[in-house]
């Protein structure tokens, strides 16, 4: 396993982190539990200590499910959770007031069964000044309920209120993979002004660039890939990301290493000291997406990689 210290904390992780949103079991077709707590087993027997989940996830279900999988191994390991959306009137709606945050953190706690979290992430910044969002995490902090603090998702135009506050966010999370270059300088942008680690959501976007998905793959009305906001399983991208996966084919065979984890594999060569979040929904695909660690990409085939994907 390839570990990395997450910048401004002493949290060493492992740099395949398993992403906790299809554990929510709402909205990603067939689920099933006991496949999850599996895929947790094999996690961290393989060296992942890095569960990320947000109390979105399944309405809290993801949390409750990491729960139950990790059991008494919970210290062993670092969790992340989100706070910040919120379902009002039947709505879903951005709080972060401090009011809300600490709300939403006692109910993951419980859901979580811990008295902390490692990472408490702003999932999606609403109109809350920021110091007082923060005044808001220090709290917590104090009391020792959450350790660090971590962002996601930050839209370009709340990036500037950010910078007074370098060095306090451990990491930074958002949409990149060979499907998804756009927020790649907003990455650079956090990861060199504020000092936080990037972290890579949609790794596989969303599961097309594991090579089993062709171009007439349906997905069922229970499945969100099945909405066209899914831009990777519709229309003209998701002909350029078959093109893509042809290219991560001929890669992993001549490497001995699956497709999927030969896409992680891109992130981790590409992106200088990221960590990528990949949504696993059973053991076998924990297997594969494992096979991403400990080797490296050429300078060609990256070269390759970025041309087809820019
Ligand atoms: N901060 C945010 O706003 C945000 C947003 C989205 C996600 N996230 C986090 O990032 C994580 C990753 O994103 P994601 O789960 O949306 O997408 P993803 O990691 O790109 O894709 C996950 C899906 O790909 C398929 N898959 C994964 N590994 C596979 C393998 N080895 N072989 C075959 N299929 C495989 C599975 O679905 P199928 O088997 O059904 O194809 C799985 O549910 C989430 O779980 C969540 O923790 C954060």
């Amino acid at each position: 396993m390839e570990y990395i210290t997450l910048k401004n904390s002493d949290l060493k992780v492992s740099r395949l982190c398993m992403g906790g949103c299809p554990m929510g079991g709402y909205g990603w077709g067939e689920t099933n539990e006991q496949n999850f707590l599996t895929a947790i087993d094999t996690a961290i027997a393989n060296g992942v200590n890095y569960f990320d989940t947000a109390d979105t996830y399944g309405l809290g279900q993801s949390e409750i499910t990491l729960a139950k999988g990790l059991g008494n191994k919970r210290k062993d390991v670092v969790i992340q959770s989100k706070f910040g959306v919120r379902i009002l009137d039947g709505k879903t709606v951005y709080d972060n007031s401090p009011e809300y945050m600490r709300e939403a953190l006692e109910k993951s706690l419980t859901r979580l069964n811990t008295d902390y979290v490692d990472i408490y992430v702003i999932h999606y910044r609403d109109n809350t000044p920021i110091e007082e969002v923060v005044d808001g995490l220090k709290t917590l902090q104090k009391e020792g309920k959450v350790r660090y603090f971590g962002l996601s998702n930050i839209q370009k135009e709340k990036m500037d209120e950010l910078l007074p506050y370098k060095n306090l966010f451990v990491n930074f999370q958002n949409e990149y993979s060979l499907a998804c270059r756009k927020f790649e300088e907003d990455m650079q942008f956090v990861s060199d002004k504020l000092n936080a680690t990037p972290l890579t959501w949609g790794s596989l976007g969303q599961g097309i660039l594991t090579g089993k998905y062709d171009i007439n793959t349906k997905f069922d009305s229970n499945d969100r890939r099945s909405r066209e906001i899914y831009v990777n399983f519709h229309g003209e991208k998701l002909k350029k990301n078959l093109e893509i996966v042809e290219e991560l084919k001929k890669i992993a065979a001549a490497h001995g290493k699956t497709v999927p984890a030969t896409a992680i594999r891109f992130i981790l060569d590409n992106l200088k000291d990221s960590v990528v979040i990949a949504g696993v929904k059973s053991e076998k695909q924990m297997l594969s997406n494992l096979d991403a660690l400990d080797w490296s990409l050429s300078q060609e085939e990256l070269k390759l990689l970025n041309q087809i994907s820019l």
